[in-house]
This record gives C-alpha cells, structure tokens and sequence, in this order.
C-alpha cells in the first residue's frame, strides 16, 4: 500500500491533537502498514514459517553467536559459581522464561494488577523542568526524550475485578474500563496464539500501543525507532513484574492488527498495537 492510499484510507480517522500534515507523511507510518497482518498475509506466515522447521534452520538456530576466532579471550566463567544466585533480582531475572500456560483457577488481584501497571509505565517520580512551572513524570522505562510515546491497556478474564477491557491510565494510576465483558473468545479469533499458548487459563493480556505523534514531533522518522526500543523496555519490564508476583507471561508476535486495533478502539494508524503479553499464575508442578 502507498502513502497516498493510506492518507485516502485514514483520511477520516486522522486524529492527531499535533502537526497532522507532517505526521500524515511520515514513511515509518506507511512502513508500520505494510507490516501488519491481516487474516490471509497471517496465514501465508504460518504456513512460511512452517518451514522453519528444516534441518538447516534448526542447526543455525541454536547458533545465534558471533565469534571472533583466533582473537585472545578473558573468560568470565570463573565468577559463575561466586555470583550471588540466591540474589532476588538476579533470581527475577534469571527465572524469566515464556508461560504458555496458566492456573484457570487462579483470579489475579488488583493489588498485583497495581504492580504491574505502576511499575511498568506509571509515574514513580516527578521532575520540575528547569527553567519553567513544568512537572514531569518520569516512569521505570527510559524513553527518548522523556515523550512516552506508549499506552498500556489488558484485557482481563480471570480476574476479581470487573471482566473487561481497561486502560491504565498513568496520569491518575488508575485503570479505566473501556468496555465491559468476557472477550476471551473474540480475543483468541484476532491473536494468533494457540495452540502453543493456552489464553483461555490466562488471567488476561496486555496490549502496548504506541502513538507515533509524540515521538515523531521531536525526532522524525527516527522517533519510530525509539518507540519500538522503548516497546521492548516496557515489555520486558512487565515480564519481570509477573515473574516477581510469581505469576508469568508469554509475548505474542501474531495477530490480525487492524482487528486487535478496532478491539483496543484505537485509530491504528496514529496509536497502533505494538506489543502483546498473555498472563497468568503459574500451574503448580
Ligand atoms: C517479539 C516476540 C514475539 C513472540 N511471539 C511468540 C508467539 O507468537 N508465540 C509463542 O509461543 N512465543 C512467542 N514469543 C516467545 C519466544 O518464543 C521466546 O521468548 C523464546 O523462545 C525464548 O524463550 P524464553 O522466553 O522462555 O526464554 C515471542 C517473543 C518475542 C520477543
């Protein structure tokens, strides 16, 4: 799709609060378009992908090291057994791995929801701009030029709150219910998860959105690829959080974007779906 299309496409939907006209040209918005899935470009991946599963790949896949031959080299494996394993950061971190499946029983707490969303991309420290009255809010994620150009929203179905899609909003630190009911089923039609991820024992899923306007306007084009960096920070970050609330989560590549997009109720082209996390409690083993 060209940009011309696009502007035709979006011509109604452009909601840009900033300098539309500059934004509206933006090659990272038509480049982010051209990548999007629908249901047939998803299926033409899957079945690409099913490809992957050749010898070669498989050999070249669990070799992903750049090596310097010949070069001289310090190891570093005398500190493993001296490092503090029994650290609880380190233990966070190196307790990490994807959860595909989750406790059905399990009802998480707004109380750990807090964790989540308050860590993540609330505001935990406030900073007056020097030389004005401005304060700014500065989050647990670095972000390039302090823009935050992200918005967190979760979808929840086994919660003890209310079923439903809501949005954190960080301003307030509060979530605000966007729409009310159980939307696992339609969620698992537009997120292609299964069968390796079980979403119907999650606790919900968590959705990163990016508006490209508020990096845009400093840095460009460039400002595209810093909402990306900053996606994996924030995901990332998220991921530990569940790993600290003994909880965990499986990041999801695949889905039909527009369709996640008119689920979040979002423009998709100005705030677009970036990142989605399915949670959950660990099964006892
Ligand atoms: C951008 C991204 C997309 C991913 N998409 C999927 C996915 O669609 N399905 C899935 O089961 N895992 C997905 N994963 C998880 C990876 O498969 C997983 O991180 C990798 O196998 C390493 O394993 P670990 O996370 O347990 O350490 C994704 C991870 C990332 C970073």
């Amino acid at each position: 799709m060209d940009i011309e299309h696009l502007r035709k496409k979006y011509q109604k939907k452009d909601n840009s609060i900033y300098n539309g006209k500059k934004i509206q040209d933006l090659l990272s918005i038509l480049y982010h378009e051209n990548t999007k899935f629908d249901k047939f470009t998803l299926r033409e991946q899957g079945e690409e992908l099913g490809l992957f599963r050749s010898q070669y790949i498989t050999e070249r896949s669990i070799q992903p090291f750049k090596i310097y031959n010949g070069n001289k080299k310090i190891s570093l494996n005398t500190f493993l057994n001296n490092s503090n394993n029994n650290d609880s950061f380190l233990k966070i971190i190196n307790n990490r791995r994807s959860l595909r499946d989750y406790d059905p029983n399990y009802k998480i707490s707004l109380n750990e929801l807090f964790y989540l969303f308050y860590h993540s991309y609330g505001i935990t420290k406030k900073s007056k701009i020097p030389d004005t009255d401005y304060i700014l809010g500065l989050r647990n994620v670095p972000s390039a030029g302090a823009l935050y150009p992200l918005e967190i929203y979760s979808s929840l179905f086994n919660s003890q709150i209310t079923k439903g899609l809501y949005h954190y909003q960080d301003k307030d630190n509060c979530l605000e219910l966007i729409k009310e009911g159980d939307h696992v089923e339609e969620l698992r039609k537009i997120i292609n998860a299964e069968p390796y991820v079980n979403i119907k024992n999650a606790s919900g899923i968590i959705f990163i959105t990016g508006l490209i306007e508020r990096n845009s306007i400093k840095y460009g084009e460039r400002g595209y690829r810093f909402m990306l960096q900053e996606v994996g920070y924030a995901s990332l970050l998220i991921s530990y959080l569940l790993e600290y609330l003994s909880l965990g989560s499986c990041i999801v590549g695949s889905c039909i974007d527009d369709k996640v997009n008119e689920y979040l109720e979002i423009d998709g082209v100005f705030e677009t779906i970036h990142a989605i996390i399915v949670f959950g409690k660990k099964k006892e083993e």
